[in-house]
């Protein structure tokens, strides 16, 4: 079942509007142009060449909002934000969830991933998810950073296992945080920062 409350408009820092809406499946050209716009260091997380146009219609496919949820943030056919939460129904990480996301270099900085991140943990919640997880290289410190204040830790480090884009090998981080902590840490974070305004679809 698709999750509620899409559309979304939020405001970010510089006071612009963006919407926040599903993935929908005619976005395989916006996307394409968004991930080959992106700088290599920054769709590295990704398994698949996402500059590829199989890569996009196979990512479509699979987005069918059971097992991988896609949203996006754009206006009209301009996608510059793209995020997921892949979940497993069975076996022993079916309560676990994982979130994957990557914010145009234009768009960094002002809230997007944080907004983003936010929704995917509701949604998260609403699948009754108790724990989630996110993966990125030990460099990636914005990123890190971004994931942290939302409530995220760094749970294990796996030395040496993936290469950047030189090729050299760096050590992978997954950070995870329980979901029920995460609400209550992300309360206390909305008391500390500046006001964002939210308007429904
Ligand atoms: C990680 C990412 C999604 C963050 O998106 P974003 O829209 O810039 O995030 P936000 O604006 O909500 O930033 C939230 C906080 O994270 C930290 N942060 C984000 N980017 C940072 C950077 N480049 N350097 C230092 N801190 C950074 C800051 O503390 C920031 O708050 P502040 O701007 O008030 O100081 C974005 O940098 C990105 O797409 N990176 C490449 C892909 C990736 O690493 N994905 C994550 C793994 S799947």
């Amino acid at each position: 079942m698709k999750p509620q409350g899409f559309p979304k408009k939020v405001r970010l820092k510089d006071g612009s509007i963006v919407t926040l809406r599903l993935q929908e499946g005619n976005d395989a050209g916006a996307l394409l142009a968004f991930y080959r716009s992106l700088p290599e260091e920054d769709r590295i997380f990704l398994d698949d060449d996402c500059t590829a146009r199989t890569w996009a219609d196979r990512f479509i496919q699979r987005s069918d909002f059971d097992r991988i949820i896609p949203i996006v943030a754009g206006e009209g056919e301009e996608v510059f934000g793209h995020a997921w939460l892949i979940r497993d129904h069975y076996g022993w990480m079916a309560h676990v969830g994982e979130l994957r996301m990557a914010i145009a270099r234009a768009h960094q900085r002002q809230g997007l991933g944080s907004a983003m991140i936010r929704e995917l943990l509701r949604i998260a919640t609403d699948l009754g998810l108790e724990k989630m997880t996110v993966r990125m290289m030990d460099n990636q410190y914005g990123a890190i950073r971004a994931f942290e204040k939302i409530g995220f830790r760094k749970e294990a480090i796996f030395h040496g296992l993936v290469k950047d884009v030189l090729g050299r090998h760096r050590n992978l981080v997954i950070m995870a945080d329980d979901i029920s902590q995460i609400w209550g840490q992300m309360e206390n974070l909305v008391a500390d920062t500046p006001p964002r305004e939210e308007f429904g679809g």
